[in-house]
């Protein structure tokens, strides 16, 4: 190095002090993400959020909106989208099932102006469930209706009956099935051929926790890429999902709110359990006076602090959409204290996502941890930003 270029030690000592001014901290660099998060769209237009499942959601209710569609009626047509995909394995067509390998949706509503709301519960054999809470919200007077009542209203309705357990949900409800086998009798995929006498066995390459066949990182990866918004975590090469989309709608800084969320919910989970989707006040709430919230993820532990309502109550504080997600993880945080959820570090061991939209346009959504995206439609086009984060 020519001698000129070198520093001296008086230079390098003032360029590591700066660096060590400049590099920002973590706790820093959180609230710089917060703060690329604390959106507002400039355009002064509609305003659709949605979980990171829901790109093709938020450009279709945004499109609506911009031709003078009603709120709610944009966003159920936008998440069906979702609904109808068989390849997204948390909501409507293709969702894992329950234990017993059946399907069993949920979802609710929220119409801001009327402030009017309907729900189903553990429906079976319609793809569109949220299209059928819509229904309850606009025929009925009640709020939620569930199971064998729910189907009944929906086929009143016209709503078509099909069989939603695609071919690979099906496989990996049966490969689960087959990861009981230590307490039933049911065998591993890796026992179920029959040893044949002189054909040597081939070898399943191992998996992570050394039971059933393996799978490359790779797949897992490239699984979970293409569910941004999935909360699937692979063990043993078998899919525990609590996925959903969620999207809230606001015609126009200071106009009409709606909300919607929709899921198979938690994969291989006991017939007839509900999780905080169809519930108004935990996975989705909207107020046309302040806001619209919702969330994805695990759902028991949403509907223990009544997350939405929860989100919206902390904006119409004066929260922005962004901090007051925050502070509902916060305060599961606080209220998880059962060993078997908690990490090493005391902090909750599974994920939660919220979501929200200011009646000014503001907007924002926070998970625990990971690098998830949730989807947004503005003036500015529709696309994925980053979620903030309690943690990491
Ligand atoms: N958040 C979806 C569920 O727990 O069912």
């Amino acid at each position: 190095m020519p001698e000129a270029t070198q520093p001296t030690r008086r230079a390098f000592l003032a360029a590591s002090a700066l660096a060590a001014i400049s590099a920002p901290t973590f706790a820093q660099q959180q609230l710089q993400q917060r703060q690329r998060s604390r959106r507002r769209d400039p355009g002064g237009g509609p305003v659709v959020i949605a979980s990171g499942n829901g790109l093709r959601a938020v450009t279709l209710a945004y499109q609506r909106l911009m031709s003078g569609a009603d709120p709610l009626d944009a966003i159920v047509d936008g998440v069906a989208i979702i609904e109808n995909d068989p390849d997204d394995m948390s909501v409507g067509l293709g969702g894992l099932p329950n234990e017993d390998g059946v399907v069993e949706l949920d979802s609710c509503v929220m119409h801001g102006p009327a402030h009017r709301s309907g729900a189903v519960g553990a429906l079976r054999n319609i793809r569109n469930p949220a299209a059928v809470a819509r229904e309850v919200a606009r025929r009925t007077d009640h709020c939620m209706i569930v199971g064998e009542g729910a189907l009944r209203f929906a086929r009143s309705l016209g709503f078509q009956e099909e069989n939603l357990l695609t071919d690979k949900a099906r496989e990996y409800w049966l490969r689960w099935k087959a990861s009981l086998s230590r307490e039933d009798d049911w065998l591993n995929e890796d026992q179920f051929d029959l040893p044949t006498p002189n054909k040597p066995r081939s070898a399943a390459p191992p998996s992570p926790s050394g039971r059933g066949p393996g799978r490359g990182v790779s797949d897992v990866d490239r699984e979970v890429a293409s569910n941004p918004a999935g909360h699937i975590i692979w063990r043993d090469n078998i899919p525990y999902t609590t996925g959903t989309i969620h999207c809230s709608a606001l015609t126009a800084p200071g106009g009409d709110l709606a909300g919607c969320t929709t899921t198979s919910g938690l994969s291989w989970k006991l017939p007839g359990r509900v999780g905080d989707s169809p519930i108004i006040g935990a996975g989705n709430y909207t107020d046309n006076d302040t806001g619209s919230a919702g969330a994805t993820g695990r759902g028991e532990a949403v509907i223990q602090i009544s997350g939405a309502r929860t989100v919206v109550m902390r904006m119409e504080q004066g929260d922005h959409p962004t901090d007051a997600c925050i502070y509902a993880l916060e305060l599961i945080a606080r209220k998880t204290s059962a060993p078997r959820l908690l990490d090493g570090q005391g902090r909750p061991n599974f994920n939660v996502c919220f979501y929200a939209v200011s009646k000014d346009g503001q907007f924002g959504a926070a998970c625990f941890r990971g690098e998830r995206d949730f989807a947004v439609a503005t003036s500015a086009g529709a696309r994925l930003e980053r979620c903030a984060t309690l943690y990491d």
